[in-house]
C-alpha cells in the first residue's frame, strides 16, 4: 500500500481535528481576541436552514459553500469562519466540510469554557449549488417572538429549546458591516457563560441613538446591545420563565444548551447506523 493509500485508510481521529480547530481560535488582532465566536455562528447558520416539513436544509451538504447560500444576508462575515477552517480540511481531507463546521462549533464552545457537547460524524457534502436552502430560513433580528417562534418550530425545537440556544449570545458581537447591528451583548464575549440571561434581566434596555438598524444598549454603560429578537424573550411571558430559570441557574443551562445544540446539529443528517457518538477533550484544559 502506498503511503497516501496508507493514510487514507487509517481511520481519522476526530480529537486530533478539534486540537488543531482549538489551535486555530486565538487571534489578539481579531475582534475579541478569539474566533470562537465567529465559528459558533457558522455551525448555527449551517444547521439552521432546516426544515422539518420538507426535511431539506440542516448542517448535512455544508452548502453555504455555494451561492446562493453564501451570498444570504444572514450569512453575511462566515467567510471569515469558513476561511479560518480551510487549512484544517487540508490536513484532514478526510473529515466533510459539513462535519468540520459542526465539530468546530462543538470546540468552540468547549474551549470557550461552555458545556461538553457529544458529537456524531457522518455528514456529507453536497457537490452543487442544487441543495442551496431559499433564503429567509434563519432569524430575522428586527422581529420578535411569533417570527422566533415559527423560525425555531420549522426547526423542531420548542419553547424552552429556542430560549437555551439563544444563550450563545453570551458571545461575540455584531458587526456593523455583517449584520448592521453593533455591539457585544455580555462583558465576556470569547466565556460562554448564562451572563447574556442574567443581563437581560438586570439592564435597563434603552434604543440606541443612532442611524442604524433598530437595537437596545444597556442605559448604564451603553456598551452592551440587544437585538429586537433578544428583547423578546423578556417580553414574551413562557420565554421570559426559561430566561428566569437560565439566569438563576448556569448548570441547568449548560445541560439544556448541550442537548438543544447537538439536536441542532444533527437535524436532517442521514448518519450511517454506526456513526458513534463522540465526546472530545478540551485542548486548553
Ligand atoms: C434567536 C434568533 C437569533 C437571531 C435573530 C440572531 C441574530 C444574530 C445577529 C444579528 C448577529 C450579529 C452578526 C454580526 O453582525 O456579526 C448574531 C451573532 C451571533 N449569533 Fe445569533 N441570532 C440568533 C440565534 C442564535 C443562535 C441559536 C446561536 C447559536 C446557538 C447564535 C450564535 C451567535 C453567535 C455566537 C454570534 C456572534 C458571532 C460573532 O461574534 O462573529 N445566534 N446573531
Amino acid at each position: 500500500m502506498r503511503a497516501d493509500a496508507a493514510r487514507a485508510a487509517k481511520p481519522l481521529n476526530y480529537q486530533e481535528v478539534y486540537n488543531a480547530i482549538a489551535e486555530a481560535l486565538d487571534n489578539s488582532d481579531y475582534d475579541d481576541g478569539s474566533y470562537g465566536p465567529v465559528l459558533v455562528r457558522l455551525a448555527w447558520h449551517a444547521a439552521g436552514t432546516y426544515d422539518k416539513n420538507t426535511g431539506t436544509g440542516g448542517s448535512n451538504g455544508a452548502t453555504m459553500r455555494f451561492n446562493p447560500e453564501s451570498a444570504h444576508g444572514a450569512n453575511a462575515g462566515l467567510s471569515v469562519a469558513r476561511d479560518l477552517l480551510e487549512p484544517i480540511k487540508k490536513r484532514f481531507p478526510q473529515i466533510s466540510y459539513s462535519d468540520l463546521w459542526s465539530l468546530a462549533g462543538v470546540v468552540a464552545i468547549q474551549e470557550m469554557g461552555g458545556p461538553t457537547i457529544p458529537w456524531r460524524p457522518g455528514r456529507k457534502d453536497a457537490d452543487t449549488s442544487a441543495a442551496c436552502t431559499p433564503d429567509g430560513r434563519l432569524p430575522d433580528a428586527s422581529q420578535a417572538h411569533d417570527h422566533l417562534r415559527n423560525i425555531f418550530y420549522r426547526m423542531g425545537f420548542n419553547d424552552q429549546e429556542i430560549v437555551a440556544l439563544a444563550g450563545a449570545h453570551a458571545l461575540g458581537r455584531c458587526h456593523t458591516d455583517r449584520s448592521g447591528y453593533e455591539g457585544p451583548w455580555t462583558f465576556s464575549p470569547t466565556t460562554f457563560s448564562n451572563s447574556y440571561f442574567k443581563l437581560l434581566l438586570s439592564e435597563r434596555w434603552v434604543d440606541k441613538k443612532w442611524s442604524g438598524p433598530k437595537q437596545a444598549v444597556d442605559k448604564a454603560t451603553g456598551s452592551l446591545m440587544m437585538l429586537p429578537a433578544d428583547l423578546a424573550l423578556i417580553n414574551d411571558r413562557v420565554f421570559k420563565k426559561h430566561v428566569a430559570e437560565y439566569a438563576k441557574d448556569e448548570n441547568k443551562f449548560f445541560a439544556d444548551f448541550a442537548a438543544a445544540f447537538k439536536k441542532l446539529e444533527e437535524l436532517g443528517v442521514p448518519f450511517p447506523e454506526n456513526a458513534p457518538t463522540l465526546t472530545f477533550n478540551r485542548a486548553a484544559a
